[in-house]
């Protein structure tokens, strides 16, 4: 089953009022569980808008959202369920961290939940473990910490609440190279710990190939397409019309099919690329 769904889902900023912007337009998507799902789409194309409405924190102007097969925004409760089953990390988390120590800014959440506090404790540590924080650290203010340690605290508080469906905007924004793949090797081990569903919103495509189960490509408000990474880049020339740019990879496979070769669609990884021209340099030879 499904861990969230949307239905004929829409919002509408600023009705009424002479800057009124339909965000997001009818869209009707499913996430299951255990699934990577990248959001991809031009600045302002409405992802931003549409995962604020994965754990209530929009209300749709029409449409619905279902996380576990329950309407959240049916009453109260279920706005509180979902906003503990669907955990949100916003972009540049690291500017809401507030408490005097890191270790009582990752157990915020899990105490909002009710836990008792030897859980609390127990999941506070394996948070911090988790993002490669020392249990040193615990003890001092978040802004003591590195700009990529307060970020990885700030993951590590949802994180701490064991979310089934982690949605994360914009993760990686502002890191270096190195930065950006510790950031991925975490949410891929929350992923396998947990079998939650994992959303990621990102600018980059080669993130979001590598990690993706399926792409959620986003136009003006609407679902362009959401599919596995082959059929998707398979329609490298109508990204690009929308304005994204496809993985380098994608583009240099892209030309040599123009100059003639015969070379497949959907290559959008590195490794990918070597495994075809290997085969067909066995072919020649
Ligand atoms: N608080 C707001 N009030 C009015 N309009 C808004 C607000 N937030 C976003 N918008 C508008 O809604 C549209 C979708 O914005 P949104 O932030 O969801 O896009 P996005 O895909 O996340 O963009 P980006 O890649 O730049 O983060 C844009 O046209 C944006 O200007
Ligand atoms: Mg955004």
């Amino acid at each position: 089953m499904s861990i969230i769904k949307t239905e004929q889902l829409c919002y509408v900023y600023g009705e009424n009022t002479p800057f009124r912007k339909e965000a997001v337009k009818n869209v009707s998507i499913e996430i299951n569980s255990g699934e990577t799902v990248g959001i991809i789409g031009h600045t302002g194309s409405g992802k931003s808008t549409l995962i604020q409405h994965f754990n209530g924190l929009l209300k749709p102007s029409s449409g619905r959202v279902l996380v576990g097969g329950e309407d959240i925004n049916a009453d109260k409760k279920s706005l509180k369920r979902a906003r503990f089953t669907v955990g949100l990390v916003f972009q540049y988390p690291e500017y809401q961290l507030f408490e005097e120590t890191v270790g009582k800014d990752i157990a915020f959440g899990p105490k909002n939940m009710g836990l008792d506090s030897a859980e609390i404790d127990r999941r506070v540590r394996h948070y911090a473990e988790l993002v490669g924080l020392d249990a040193e650290l615990l003890s001092r203010s978040p802004f003591e910490l590195s700009g990529g340690q307060k970020r990885r605290a700030a993951i590590a508080g949802v994180m701490a609440m064991q979310p089934k469906a982690l949605i994360l905007d914009e993760p990686a924004s502002g890191l270096d190279p190195q930065g950006r793949e510790r950031i991925f090797e975490i949410i891929k081990r929350y992923r396998e710990e947990n079998d939650s569903a994992i959303v990621v919103v990102s600018h980059s495509m080669e993130d979001i190939a590598r990690i993706s189960d399926r792409i959620l490509v986003m136009d003006r408000g609407e679902v362009f397409c959401f599919d596995t990474p082959p059929k998707v880049f398979s329609r490298s020339r109508e990204l690009e019309a929308i304005g994204l740019s496809v993985p380098q990879v994608t583009r240099i496979f892209m030309r040599l099919r123009e100059m003639g070769f015969d070379l497949p669609e959907d290559v959008y990884t590195v490794k990918y690329a070597a495994e075809v021209l290997k085969d067909k340099c066995n072919d020649r030879f």
